[in-house]
Formats: structure tokens, sequence, C-alpha cells
């Protein structure tokens, strides 16, 4: 091996038929690429099982893509994936992490959409983006436009996907309807109450009382929200006796008893729709919500849909949130950059049993 690295580029591409990936270095000598990376052999406790290792680049196959990556997050369904408790299923060793954006490096022979220099991000999940150097498959990338911040990007596909699906596809919103949502302050809620601004929708926020609540209720209404609530002080809102419509869209986070709260204060015929479970609890639904109410439940998991959706479903999403992302109208979530080297301390934050994190979790790969 230490022989081969010292040989030229073009005597590597003979010995062999796959493209190996390398640093030229001065003199036409080589060096092996070295992706930093993390990984589990297990599931567990991810402070337990996750470790960081360096490791040789695999040779880049005809159809593959050298990325080097710039920034990953880390979501709650990178946590219950490591923790084996994520209804998908891993092969181990597995490297975690499932969007991302970074700059191409290198292309395969057969790839001829894309070239060096071009932004992207994964399309697909299970990847594993928490490395800095990965080789993907072309199909599991998209480009996007090099003004679109890095944040913005590593994140696109998970949180802003998801809130657009949800106040797209279950019930018909017109300008001054009311979506109420609990987890307000998620990032998930973050991008629901964005949108909504740009739809010209009003938005009911449920967060959970926190000594710092004022600050929230400010960056929560600054980003567009129309009411932000404590659920204490939900209890005895009286916004929906005259003051707004009551919301045909409620978007449960959270579950349990913060999910029932919702329900009281939906329409007739409204819909409430479950995509987290964060406080761990099962969704409740009393009995008067369906029969007096008529109230329809339903459950939504982005991964499922994006399985089934037509590409042009996924092109025309995609072009929608990265318009209003440019224009400015949909931020990052709150977030804290943190380099691979202290990715315990993201880890750590993004296990909070207890929640109040007050930030996505954000690796960032840049020297
Ligand atoms: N179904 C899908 O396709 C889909 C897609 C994206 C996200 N999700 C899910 O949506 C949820 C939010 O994801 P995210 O990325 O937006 O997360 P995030 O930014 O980390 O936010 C987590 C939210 O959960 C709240 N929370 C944490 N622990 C809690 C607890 N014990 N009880 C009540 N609330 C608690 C936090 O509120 P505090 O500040 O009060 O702690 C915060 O609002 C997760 O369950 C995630 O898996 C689902």
């Amino acid at each position: 091996m230490t022989a081969l690295k010292a040989l030229s580029k073009t005597a590597l591409t003979v010995l062999y038929p796959r493209q190996k990936c390398t640093l030229v270095l001065r003199g036409n000598q080589i060096r092996n690429l070295m992706s930093r990376q993390l990984v589990y052999n297990e599931f567990g406790d991810p402070l337990q099982v996750v470790k960081y290792r360096e490791c040789e680049v695999p040779a880049l196959g005809k159809q593959e893509v050298l990325v080097r990556m710039l920034a990953a997050p880390v979501n709650p369904a990178d946590i219950n994936t490591i923790q084996g408790k994520y209804p998908v299923k891993v092969n181990l060793p597995s490297i975690p992490g499932n969007e991302g954006v970074g700059f191409v490096e290198q292309v395969g022979s057969e790839v001829q959409d894309l070239q060096r220099g071009n932004k992207v991000i994964l399309a697909t999940s299970l990847q594993g983006t928490w490395r800095n150097l990965a080789v993907f498959p072309r199909t599991s990338l998209t480009v996007v436009p090099d003004a679109l911040g890095n944040v913005e990007a590593a994140t696109l596909t998970v949180n802003p996907c998801t809130a657009f699906r949800m106040l797209s596809d279950f019930v018909c919103l017109k300008k001054d309807d009311v979506v109420i949502q609990n987890g307000g302050n998620s990032a998930c809620g973050q991008n629901v109450i964005q949108i909504c601004k740009a739809w010209g929708i009003k938005t009911v926020n449920v967060v959970r009382d926190r000594p710092e609540i004022s600050e929230l209720k400010k960056y929560l209404t600054n980003l567009g929200a129309t009411y932000v609530f404590t659920e204490e002080e939900m209890r005895s809102a009286q916004i929906f006796k005259g003051e707004v419509k009551k919301p045909m869209l409620g978007l449960n986070c959270v579950g349990g008893k913060s999910g029932a709260q919702l329900l009281r204060y939906m329409n007739h015929s409204s819909t409430m729709v479950t995509y987290g479970g964060m406080s761990r609890e099962p969704v409740i639904v009393p009995t008067s919500a369906f029969i007096f109410k008529n109230i329809s439940c339903h459950g939504f998991w982005m991964t499922e849909w994006n399985k089934h959706a037509p590409a042009e479903a996924k092109e025309q999403m995609k072009d929608s949130l990265i318009k209003l992302m440019l224009t400015k109208q949909l931020k990052a979530p709150t977030h804290k950059l943190v380099k691979l080297k202290d990715f315990e301390e993201a880890l750590k934050n993004a296990l909070a049993p207890q929640g109040f994190a007050g930030c996505k979790y954000i690796l960032d790969f840049t020297d």
C-alpha cells in the first residue's frame, strides 16, 4: 500500500478499475483520502455506542459521487435510529445522519449531470451524513443553489418538507384560516410558522413554559407566529370567542395530554395530524372529539411520502421551499453548530429526555 501511494495517478487508474478517491500532492504524488466520521456498531445509548473514527474513502463507482460535507443536523429520528427504536432497518456498523449538505469533489465516470463544486443535499435517507467526506450514489443527491445557506440546505429535506406536506395534503387551507400546533418551537414547528406566514395563514402555537418564555415568544412572533401560548395559558385563552376562526388543522408534535388539548380548540370536522411523539405518551383522543366534533385524526411520515411521491411533486416542493429560503421568508431553525470532535455535546443535548434543548444541533465539517 505504501508503494502504491507513491505511484502516479495514471498508474493507479490502471490498477483500479473503480476510480480511486485520492488526493494529488505536489509532484503528482498521491495519498488516499481519509474520512473523519461517526459510526456505531450496536444499537443503544448514542453517548455509549457512537464512536469517532477515521477511515479511507472507498473507491468511487461509475454512478457515484465524492462529496465534501459542510454540515449535517442531529435530528430526533437519528437518535431513535441509533437507539434501535426507529422503524427503519439499518445494517451495522452504520454511519448516522439522514440529511446534510456538501460540495461535489469528484464524480464517477458515468455521472454526466454533476460537476466538481456543485452544492448538493441528500435526497434519500440513511446515507450516513455524519462524516466530512463521503461517497454517495448519484441518485441520492440533489443540486441546490450556491446562495442557499449551509444550515438551510443541511436541514431542508426533513422538517421544512414535513411542514410543507402537512400544510398541503390534509386540509385545503385558505388565507386567514388558522392552524394550531404544539411543539411550536420545534424545528418543524418553526417551519410551520414561517410557511403559514408566507401563505397568509394564522398560527396558534403552544409551547411548554420555561424561565426564558418571553424570549421564546418574541422569537416565534418575529418568525411570524400569530399567537404563542404556554400550555397553561392556552387553557384560559379567549381568542376563539370571535378573535380568530377555530383551527381546521391541528399539528401534533408531542402526543399525550398536549395533543388532547389541541382537540379542545379545533373546529367541527377539522383534522389533527400527528407527526411526532416527543412526550413519549400515546395520542389521546376523547370520544367526544370523534362523535360531537367529527374530528379526523391522521398520522404523517415524510419517509413514507418520499417512497411513493412522484418526482414532479418532490421537485415542486423543493423549489417552493428553496424560493422561500432565498427570499428570507423561511429561515433555518434556531441552531448551534458544533465541530465533529465535539459530537458528544450535540448528542447529549439532542437526547435531553426532558426536552428544553433550545436549539437544533448541527455538525459542522468546515475547517
Ligand atoms: N413524521 C415525520 O415525518 C417527521 C418529520 C420531522 C420530524 N418529526 C418528528 O417531529 C418531532 C420534532 O422534530 P424536530 O426535528 O422539530 O425536533 P426539535 O427541533 O428537536 O424539537 C423538539 C420539540 O419537542 C419538544 N419536546 C422535547 N421533549 C419533550 C417532552 N418530553 N415533552 C414535550 N415536548 C417535548 C421540544 O420542546 P421544549 O423546548 O419544550 O423541550 C421541541 O418543541 C420529533 O418527534 C421528530 O421525530 C417527524
